[in-house]
Formats: C-alpha cells, sequence, structure tokens
C-alpha cells in the first residue's frame, strides 16, 4: 500500500478568519429581530469550530443550538447526488428564526437537500452561512444567504473541515498539496 504524502499551506489565518466572523455576525445581528431567540443549526462534524466562534459572537444573542448530521453519497458515474440524513435535530424549528452553519459549500447537493427538508418545517426564518464556497464546484443552482470566503477548487482542512479525520484541529484553513 502507498501512502500520499502531502503538506498543508496556509490559505486563510486564523485571524482572517477571526476578523470574517466579526462582520458576518454584524450582517446576521441585522437580519435577526435582537429580542427573538435565533436557532443555530450546525452541519456536523465539519462546522463545530466555525459553529463555537460564532455563538460567540453572538454572544448578546438569545441562541439555542442544534446539530444536524448528513452525508452525501458521490457516484463517479452519475451526476445527481443522494443525500442522507444521518442525525437529525434534537428540536422543532416550525415558527422559529434559524441559522445552518456550514463549513463548505462545494457541489451544494448537501445543503440544497437539508434546505428544502428544512423548509417543509415551516421556519419562520431560514438562513444558512457556509464558512467556505468552491463556485467553481457547482452542481445544483444554492447560494447561502452569508459566505465567509470564496476559494478556488482546492481541497482544504483546519478549522473544523478534516482530510480523512485528519487535521480539523488546525486553528487556520490549509489546502492539501500533494508531494
Ligand atoms: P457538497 O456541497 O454537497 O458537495 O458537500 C459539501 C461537503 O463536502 C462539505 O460539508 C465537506 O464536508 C465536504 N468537502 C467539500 N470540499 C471539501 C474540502 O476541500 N475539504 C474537506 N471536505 C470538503
Ligand atoms: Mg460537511
Amino acid at each position: 500500500m502507498s501512502q500520499a504524502s502531502y503538506v498543508i499551506d496556509e490559505l486563510i489565518s486564523a485571524k482572517s478568519i477571526a476578523a470574517r466572523i466579526e462582520d458576518l455576525c454584524r450582517r446576521i445581528r441585522h437580519d435577526f429581530p435582537a429580542d427573538e431567540k435565533i436557532v443555530v443549526v450546525g452541519l456536523l462534524r465539519g462546522s463545530f469550530v466555525f459553529i463555537a466562534d460564532l455563538v460567540r459572537e453572538l454572544g448578546d444573542r438569545d441562541v439555542e443550538v442544534d446539530f444536524l448530521e448528513a452525508s452525501s453519497y458521490g457516484n463517479a458515474m452519475e451526476s445527481s447526488r443522494e443525500v442522507r440524513i444521518l442525525k437529525d435535530l434534537r428540536g422543532e424549528i416550525a415558527g422559529r428564526n434559524v441559522l445552518v452553519v456550514e463549513d463548505i459549500v462545494d457541489t451544494g447537493h448537501t445543503l440544497n437537500h437539508v434546505i428544502h427538508m428544512l423548509t417543509a418545517r415551516q421556519p419562520k426564518k431560514l438562513k444558512t452561512i457556509a464558512l467556505l464556497d468552491k463556485p467553481t464546484r457547482r452542481e445544483v443552482d444554492f447560494r447561502a444567504d452569508w459566505t465567509g470566503f470564496e476559494i478556488p477548487d482546492e481541497f482544504v482542512v483546519g478549522y473544523g473541515i478534516d482530510y480523512a479525520q485528519h487535521h480539523r484541529n488546525l486553528p487556520f484553513i490549509g489546502k492539501v498539496r500533494f508531494t
């Protein structure tokens, strides 16, 4: 068995991420009424670091945290992809203000599916935020309401995002370069 060797080059620093989260939270505050609770829904597992920083930046708001786990099955021979829900929300979202938090929008299948499913539950408001977006990879017409950074078609890790369950704990976003 051959072991792929690679290095990780920093793409977005921890400092840039923190500054961008401050900007994004200013916009989120504008969109969600100050006197109403926000149900912040993190997509496991990649969003766990982002959601932790987001909710603390929204420390002046009443926030509830819930999680959803979706898994998408890509088939190289097909353009359509199936998304399965592995873990559903614990709480109800009908009539509530919901912010869905994702690490990366890539083909768009995952969030497209999740947003359709959650819309059917009739929340009062449903918004999505993604830390990263790879617009050139899109297969379905999906746009998050807010995006941290648009990036090129590179495989990235860190800040919650993994490569085969490694590197989620890096404090920055790095790109994987095979050597
Ligand atoms: P999609 O938008 O349905 O294609 O899926 C997005 C999901 O694919 C993300 O939530 C990640 O879990 C995963 N993903 C996409 N690009 C990357 C990457 O560069 N590194 C690690 N995971 C990725
Ligand atoms: Mg993911």
